[in-house]
């Protein structure tokens, strides 16, 4: 059962206070929290980073990222009060000092509370650093409980999670010697979206569409990514990454995970994240053949002009892959990733194709009778069933026509404050399912490695696209 949510006393430590991250995420979602009332009433974030500044300079960088990220109006008492939980501790990634100054406030905060305050360490960083700083918080006494049966201490990592597997695994190896997976939160923002939570009740609810959920019925599933925005002012990182390693290795595999894995039993974090790595485990391994035969990848022209990127880059800033997943259910059902940056319109969705009836009451003439499931994220967020049905009159024509759900009929809120809201509460209240175990992080490298291999090694030819049109989307596979 979760404890509930109010009584967690808890003190998150944010390395990399001033950075993007915190500015664009963590700050907002932290602010929506606290006006509906779901942070602990005893909460504390305290600023970790190398700026010299105090709490006061800290509290007025949160103050102007309060006022960048909410429309609504909120009284001053309200926001002076939710800035006040901020502190600020000025320190080196790699100064034990820091750490023991960081020891004293930890110590301050429970003399006042009276109570073993948990401790959420979020590491706003590069991967780089997650080591050092982790090995710092276990070292220096920092994530040892203070009483009998309180303080736990968690990390909350983000992607990248390494820049291929062997990169990851280390990564992964040196915080799994500081703390137990039970610790450790890893980020993909994706599975805090509606729409992919509602995957699993979607299928799992509805015999209507788990039952055919499979081979016998499914033809094929593509999911699209498909995004507007370039890649504007992350040039050096985008080069060295590439959309496959940006958004394939975590949220695409992630969604073909829980659109293909097995019933968990349970909304038990432990099962759904068994389940995804299951179904993970078993996608086929590309081939060079089948790199060769079954990938696309293309940039905008213009990518090369951006600060950062080299003038002869060869990265890929759109992709379009096919994976298999070799079980009994899914075998000989394609499924097909694409995405990238700058193409026109926004549209992230996935499609499931069902097959054509055999034998089919369709008359002749008529187009194809397949029935298609979206599962749309972006621009709305919606579900759409595509059937056939008989045009009204003398004739036996038939006409497709779409069950259409909405999610909620409000524009989407502002961009990843929903997401960091419930995976802030999540890390809070010691929920894993919508963070990545070590284990999907292995498998999903072992999927994307054999191709970015290839790519580089020019095994495919890369394809110059015009920035903001779906031209390259015509590339078959
Ligand atoms: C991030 C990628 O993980 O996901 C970005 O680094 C990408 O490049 C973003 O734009 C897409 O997320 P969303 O929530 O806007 O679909």
């Amino acid at each position: 059962m979760r404890a509930p949510k109010n009584n967690i006393p808890t003190i998150l430590v944010a390395f990399g206070a001033t950075g993007d991250l915190m500015r664009v995420k963590v700050v907002p979602a932290l602010f929506h929290l606290y006006t509906k009332g779901e942070l602990p009433a005893m909460f504390k974030v305290v600023g970790f980073s190398r700026r010299p500044w105090g709490d006061e300079e800290f509290r007025n960088h949160v103050r102007e990222i309060i006022s960048v990220h909410t429309t609504e109006l909120f009284d001053s008492g309200k926001i002076d009060a939710f800035v006040g939980m901020f502190s600020f501790q000025r320190g080196d990634f790699d100064e034990k000092e820091s750490y023991r100054e960081l020891k004293k406030t930890f110590d301050r905060l429970d003399a006042e509370w009276g109570v073993c305050a948990n401790k959420l360490f979020y590491l706003a960083i590069a991967p780089e650093f997650y080591t050092t700083v982790a090995g710092h918080v276990a070292k220096s006494g920092l994530s040892e409980p203070c009483g009998i049966d309180g303080g736990w201490t968690r990390i909350v990592v983000e992607k990248p999670f390494g820049e291929n597997g062997k990169a990851a695994r280390k990564i992964d190896g040196g915080l799994a010697k500081l703390f137990k997976e039970e610790q450790i939160y890893r980020i993909d923002h994706y599975l805090a979206k509606e729409m992919l939570q509602n995957i699993l009740t979607f299928r799992f609810s509805n015999n209507l569409f788990e039952i055919p959920w499979g081979n016998k019925l499914i033809e094929k599933i593509e999911i699209k990514l498909l995004e507007s925005i370039g890649v504007e002012k992350r040039g050096a990182f985008y080069d060295a990454t590439g959309t496959l390693r940006d958004v394939g290795q975590n949220h695409f595999l992630q969604i073909l995970a829980l659109l293909t894995m097995d019933h968990p039993g349970s909304f038990d974090g432990k099962k759904i994240r068994k389940m995804r790595a299951k179904i993970l485990s078993a996608i086929k391994l590309p081939t060079l053949a089948d790199i060769k035969n079954t990938s696309i990848r293309g940039q905008y022209e213009g990518f090369r002009e951006i600060a950062g990127v080299r003038p002869d880059s060869g990265t890929e800033t759109y992709f379009k892959v096919q994976a298999r997943v070799l079980t009994p259910r899914w075998k000989g059902v394609p499924i097909i990733m694409e995405g990238g940056k700058r193409l026109g319109e926004p549209l992230k969705e996935i499609v499931v194709t069902f097959k054509h009836p055999q034998p089919c009451l369709c008359p002749a003439r008529q187009p194809h009778h397949k029935n298609g499931v979206i599962i749309r994220m972006e621009p709305k967020e919606e579900i759409l069933i595509e059937f056939w049905s008989k045009k009204p009159g003398v004739t036996s024509e038939t006409e497709q026509r779409t069950f259409h759900f909405r999610l909620r009929e409000r524009a989407i809120i502002a961009q990843y404050t929903e997401e960091y809201e419930k995976l802030l509460l999540d890390c809070i209240r010691g929920d894993q399912t919508l963070f990545i175990s070590t284990e999907e992080i292995r498998l999903m490298w072992r999927f994307i490695d054999p191709i970015v291999a290839a790519w580089k090694k020019n095994a495919v030819p890369l394809k110059m696209y015009k920035p903001d049109t779906k031209d390259i989307l015509t590339s078959n596979l």
